[in-house]
């Protein structure tokens, strides 16, 4: 995959801006932020803010936008600077436009490459891909999928699941099977995951045969499990919680000095089952006997998520994060706020960590990944979910281009969406109530139903459980106490019973 570099605007502390070009956004922000990027400013002249950024895949390419920006006027700089900022009443105009901040670009690809790639998606012969799971997000998936000629098969062995009835063909069987997923799959042009409990070895070999996998299924390999995770981020040098491997629970007895901890069982845990929080020796005994991680516990100011889109060719599209609240007995998402509230630098910092992320996994699809900000202002990536994610719902109708969206325009080889919000947002999720398991029924739907700005996605499902995610609210505003308190009304009044 070839390298990517970033031309960037910052504002000095004597309003004067700052433009350079770096391929380590990361490093680069380090060494302003420390006074000692190399040709940087004067002792007086300090950076305060990062106003603008575009990405751009080749060095020529890069240095000749940067040399163009530098030669600008300081108003024509401004001007180039305020394009950031969507105004509601661009919708029409903006709907397919590319976001700059959040957009790469690609100066070279020729004409050629554009009529090819245009014969590939020739709408007439629709795509055949298949979704592996067919839960909630496999749903939302197949509901974006109506807008493009493209053919859907789901794999999954509920036929009652929530994506069974709006895909094209359904075929019941077991994702974790070697047989059924290359069955399922040799016969399409192109597969995607909603879970990455999936039989990997299956996709690899469908790989192998030219059937397209987004993810890739070495990048799912690294993510399925949480050791092998922690063990990339390493690698990589993308900052993250010190951990250590455990096979079992008394393992965490030889490293009392590590505690307060928390334990995460390497494969197949989600929504909190398989993390266990070891503040001391005592509660040894609640951790994991199988391969886990002991991870240092955290002191988090807040919890955030990116959600990166990258494309065959390397181009990237970063969503604005989205910050959350947490609902400590259940380990569950309680609601969550986008674009989150933060110091630019921070999120141009979790940004750049994200995308340093994702490039480093070398594949193309949608990846969500869930950050700490610690107490102290650092930036740690927590865990990185290959695939459309329950932290970027919202999309749907606070952004121009949807997750979902987003997925497809990558599947489907076009041009990847504008990631702009189109007003601040906030989701709450629809979660079975304690107690209560059997026939759902749904208390307060139509008082929500009657709320302005207010959108209500249930996800099909017939049987309730405690805690079980049977849909979720998504609510707009450009007032971001309207999106907090209606989220506190929606979660007090709507509830599933049985
Ligand atoms: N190292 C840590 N320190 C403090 N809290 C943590 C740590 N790791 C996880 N948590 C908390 O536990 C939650 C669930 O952990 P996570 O690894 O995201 O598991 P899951 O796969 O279930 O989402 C996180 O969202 C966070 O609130
Ligand atoms: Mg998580």
């Amino acid at each position: 995959m070839q390298e990517h570099y970033f031309v960037y605007i910052l504002l000095c502390n004597d309003q004067s801006y700052y433009v350079g070009i770096t391929n380590e956004l990361l490093k680069c922000f380090q060494e302003h932020l420390a006074g000692t990027h190399i040709i940087s400013y004067t002792f007086s002249r300090r950076p305060v803010r990062l106003m603008y950024y575009e990405t751009i895949p080749f060095f020529e390419e890069a240095i000749k936008r940067e040399k163009q920006i530098k030669g600008w006027s300081r108003a024509k700089k401004k001007a180039l600077i305020e394009q950031n900022f969507h105004k509601l009443q661009l919708l029409s105009q903006c709907q397919n436009m590319s976001h700059h901040k959040y957009k790469d670009f690609d100066f070279a690809q020729s004409q050629n490459e554009i009529k090819n790639s245009e014969q590939k998606r020739n709408p007439s012969t629709p795509l055949r891909v298949g979704i592996l799971g067919g839960g909630q997000l496999g749903r939302m998936l197949l509901q974006a999928s109506a807008n493009y000629a493209v053919k859907t098969f789901v794999l999954e062995n509920d036929e009652n699941c929530p994506a069974a009835h709006l895909c094209y063909h359904f075929i019941k069987g077991d994702i974790r099977d070697f047989e059924t997923v290359y069955e399922f799959g040799k016969n399409l042009d192109a597969i995607t995951i909603e879970i990455e409990a999936v039989n990997i070895e299956a996709l690899e070999k469908l790989e192998g045969e030219g059937v397209k996998i987004f993810p890739r299924p070495s990048a799912i390999r690294i993510i399925k499990n949480k050791i092998t995770q922690k063990e990339f981020y390493k690698q990589h040098q993308i900052p993250s919680a010190e951990f250590i491997i455990t096979q079992n629970s008394n393992d965490i007895k030889e490293h009392l000095s590590f505690l307060p901890a928390v334990h995460k069982i390497g494969e197949g845990g989600y929504d909190g089952k398989g993390v266990q929080m070891i503040q001391i020796e005592a509660d040894i005994h609640k951790g994991f006997n199988v391969l886990s991680v002991l991870e240092k516990k955290i002191i988090i100011q807040k919890e955030i998520a990116v959600i990166v889109a990258m494309n065959e060719k390397g181009e990237t599209a970063v969503y604005p994060s989205a910050e959350m609240v947490f609902a400590p007995e259940l380990n569950l998402l309680d609601y969550q706020i986008s674009p989150a509230r933060m110091p630019e630098q921070l999120i141009w910092k979790a940004e750049a960590i994200a995308l340093k992320l994702v490039k480093a996994l070398h594949s193309a699809g949608l990846f969500a990944v869930e950050l700490f900000i610690t107490k102290n202002n650092d930036v740690l990536v927590n865990e990185t979910a290959p695939r459309v994610h329950n932290s970027g719902h919202h999309t749907i109708e606070a952004n121009y281009c949807s997750q979902f969206d987003m997925l497809w325009r990558i599947i489907l080889g076009y041009p990847l969406g504008n990631t702009a919000p189109i007003l601040p947002s906030s989701i709450v999720n629809i979660l079975g109530a304690e107690e209560n398991a059997g026939e759902a029924k749904y208390k307060g739907l139509e008082e929500v139903l009657k709320m302005e700005n207010v959108f209500v996605h249930l996800y099909g499902k017939t049987e309730t459980r405690p805690g079980r995610k049977m849909g979720h609210v998504t609510i707009i505003s450009k007032d971001v106490h309207e999106l907090a308190s209606k989220a506190h009304k929606i979660k007090n009044m709507l509830k599933v019973v049985s």
